[in-house]
């Protein structure tokens, strides 16, 4: 890049960070595939507990060593390589689960994360506590021996086989509904209630009675099935439920919504199955007896009688919790069933008697970890695949149909229990901590890739958690973690290397209306420790996240306003960000102008996710995120292009990524567009509808391209708008 003089800046410019110029896409592009495929074993400290949208760890190291690194830098050269960055700052403002803070302390930079979501706070900071293993061992075998038990006794069945009792790994249960006639009927859209991943392969299935609810086997397809048990004729692919509708014996159709309790309470269930775990270690399905009811009315009794620990908490009105309140769950304890409440409430209750507050608050995150797989928005996804569906599997709370109730301790064949947890995600973070890693590609002779190992390329963690600027300034090395608005920084002026972070994305996840759900259980047990786990729910007016794009973008602009603020004159504010739509585009457009800063550079990379706005995701998938770099407008180096240049770029660099393997679907060629266009229009100071029309004009030539590309109408090279 020449330091020719810019249409902004006052002075001469020049690029100040390897960043600025370049970054090894397709590398790090293939690595973060691989990582996103096992990203809990990849990047365990940032899945310590559920986050939404996290980001890969390898694309952020790749981001935060080039940002921190001199012009003309070699990043990939440099990605294994071990580095002490000491002295070095950097800050995320929107510090989710902490992937930023992560990549910058095993880079042996200090690093300073602020989020304004009480749970990201809560999470992060566990996360980044070393606390020993055989303390954490010490801890779990005394709720092993003191509280364990107690839970475990409430799932177990006895085999039919040898009237041994049996552990009890899953319930299946399904919602009911009464006609005004007075039938209860299931909703059940089918009879098949388990079924291989891969039905086709294997076709062995698990089957209800309508009848007389006997379980029994037979293919996933069967469609006449005579009941082993009681000998009714049925169709076991003909449940009572199809879409928004239900139907009676007699014939008649009812909406499933008008049949819902009219005294505001949420629909009722019935545990109709369940699979348990035999001595010999295998698995069988098992009908519901009476003592099995028996055992849940025993829970109910008992949990009307404790005094537990649970959550009080109602579920705001929004766009994530508006279905699941149409369905009467209103307040958080409503998302359990009676045995899920006694069970969490009384291991909670004696996690909170440990004394050591840094073991104890390890073992809060990874109870509030557990909520996410133990709640009756879980379902059941099959055989031969982790069996449980957790909540968040889309990001609108869902009312399941049949949920699946898992066991909160869990057994030694269980997923997503405390006991399986406790080493899939808390011992394997801690280990992190100690020895981080990257993974690295494998390649033969023939210089073919034939697989990826993990390789050490950082110092243990050494970041000791500081609690205030001050302490962080006069430390080589240190961690800041911050609860709050990131308008408002506890940080001086000019003190920041570098911004590397992930905003939240317009019309995209709405954090503090999911985040409620843990926090329900977390504020009150914590509050009396923390000022800000002490409010209502975990939302806050400065939240960026709004539905009108304008709005949006002046929340944004308050936080990188700020982020400017703080970053030295010669440093970089990097992000990631993907969006199918121009006025989301716009939105960043408008944040970053107003902020004083200008993008400067963008490097498409792989995204984990695909999608791109609920509403759009399905139909043009994005598997790509452009990693927008922004400096300060006086210091930007501004290089001025037209559209048809922005569209040459956009087919440069497709066909660059395609080369490599990677899959580039038209959204994917628009982020590319998009990104291009903030750069061309970086020094117009547009308004938003200016902005708007011109990401609008990209986003229909992109796409026109694509398609013409697929159907082989034109040459990619040649297509213009
Ligand atoms: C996209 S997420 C970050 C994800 C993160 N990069 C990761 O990999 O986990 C955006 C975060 O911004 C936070 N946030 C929203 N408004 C904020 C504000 N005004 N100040 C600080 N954090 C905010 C949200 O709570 C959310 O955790």
């Amino acid at each position: 890049m020449n330091a020719a003089p810019d249409k902004i800046g006052h002075v001469p410019a020049t690029a100040a960070t390897a960043l600025e110029s370049d970054f090894p896409q397709i590398e790090i592009s293939q690595i973060a595939e691989q990582e996103s495929w096992r990203k809990e074993i990849n990047r365990p400290i940032y899945h310590i507990h559920k986050w939404w949208a996290t980001r890969l760890g390898s694309v952020f190291r790749g981001i935060t060593l080039g940002a921190l690194s001199q012009p003309g830098t070699d990043t990939w050269e440099q990605f294994y390589k071990t580095h002490d960055l000491a002295g070095k700052v950097v800050l995320d403002p929107f510090m989710g689960s902490g992937t930023t803070l992560g990549e910058a302390v095993k880079l042996g930079a200090k690093a300073v994360g602020c989020d304004i979501n009480p749970v990201s706070t809560f999470l992060v900071r566990q996360a980044f506590t070393p606390v020993s293993e055989a303390e954490l061992r010490a801890a779990f075998k005394r709720l092993e021996r003191d509280v364990a038990p107690e839970i475990r006794r409430y799932y177990q069945t006895r085999d039919p086989q040898t009237g041994e009792l049996i552990q009890v790994l899953y319930y299946f249960w399904v919602k009911t509904v009464t006609t005004p006639e007075g039938e209860v009927i299931p909703l059940l859209s089918r009879y098949v209630f388990s079924q291989d991943a891969y039905p086709k392969k294997k076709p062995r299935a698990q089957i209800v009675c309508p009848d007389c609810w006997g379980v029994q086997e037979d293919r996933y397809d069967a469609t006449d099935l005579r009941c082993q048990h009681c000998g009714n004729q049925f169709n076991p692919q003909k449940g009572p439920a199809a879409g928004q509708y239900v139907t009676a014996e007699s014939g008649q159709r009812y909406r499933i919504k008008e049949l819902l309790p009219k005294d505001g309470s949420p629909p009722s269930h019935r545990m109709y199955a369940m699979m348990a775990l035999r001595a010999d270690g295998s698995k069988v399905y098992l009908p519901v007896r009476d003592e099995d009811l028996a055992l849940y009315e025993e829970a109910q009794v008992r949990l009307s009688r404790e005094a537990l620990p649970l959550p009080e908490a109602s579920v705001r009105p929004g766009h994530n919790t508006d279905q699941a309140r149409g369905y009467n769950y209103t307040h958080w304890r409503d998302f359990f069933n009676a045995r899920q409440l006694l069970c969490l409430g009384l291991l909670l209750r004696e996690i909170l008697t440990i004394d050591d507050l840094a073991v104890q608050e390890q073992m809060l995150c990874l109870f509030s970890s557990t909520l996410e797989f133990n709640n009756l928005f879980c379902s059941f996804k099959g055989e031969g695949t982790g069996a449980v569906r957790h909540m968040f599997s889309n990001h609108i709370l869902k009312p399941e149909r049949t949920p699946l109730e898992n066991s909160v301790w869990g057994t030694e064949k269980s997923s997503g229990t405390f006991s399986t947890l406790f080493e899939s995600r808390l011992l394997r973070a801690k280990r992190y901590l100690d020895e981080p890693f990257e993974i690295a590609f494998e390649y033969d002779q023939d210089g073919n890739r034939k697989g990826s190992r993990k390789t050490v390329a950082s110092h243990s963690i050494r970041a000791r958690r500081v609690e205030t600027w001050d302490e962080l300034d006069t430390a080589d090395h240190g961690l800041l973690i911050l609860n709050g608005d990131s308008s408002r920084l506890p940080v001086p002026a000019g003190s920041v290397d570098a911004v590397v972070t992930d905003p939240p994305y317009f019309d995209f996840v709405h954090y503090s209306e999911l985040s409620d759900f843990f926090f329900a259980w977390l504020s009150p047990v914590l509050r009396h420790r923390y000022p800000w786990m002490a409010r209502e729910d975990s939302s806050d007016q400065g939240e960026v996240q709004h539905k009108d794009p304008r709005v949006f973008a002046r929340q944004l602009a308050a936080v990188f306003t700020e982020s400017c603020r703080v970053l030295k004159d010669d440093g970089v504010l990097a992000f990631s960000f993907h969006h199918s739509r121009a006025e989301g585009w716009a939105a960043i457009y408008e944040a970053i102008s107003e902020a004083g800063l200008a993008v400067v550079a963008a490097h498409p990379v792989h995204a984990e996710l695909r999608g791109a706005s609920p509403k759009t995701a399905a139909k043009d998938p994005i598997s790509l995120d452009a990693i927008l770099v922004c400096r300060k407008k006086a210091f930007a180096l501004h290089r001025s292009s037209a559209i048809q240049d922005v569209r040459q770029s956009v087919d440069a660099l497709s066909s660059r990524l395609q080369a490599a393997g990677l899959r580039i679907s038209a959204g994917d060629r628009f982020v590319i567009g998009a990104a291009q266009t903030l750069i061309a229009r970086a020094a117009d100071d547009l308004g938003f509808d200016e902005i708007k029309e011109h990401l609008e004009t990209i986003r229909l030539g992109v796409r026109a391209t694509a398609r013409e590309v697929e159907s082989g109408v034109v040459d990619v090279h040649l297509a213009t708008v």
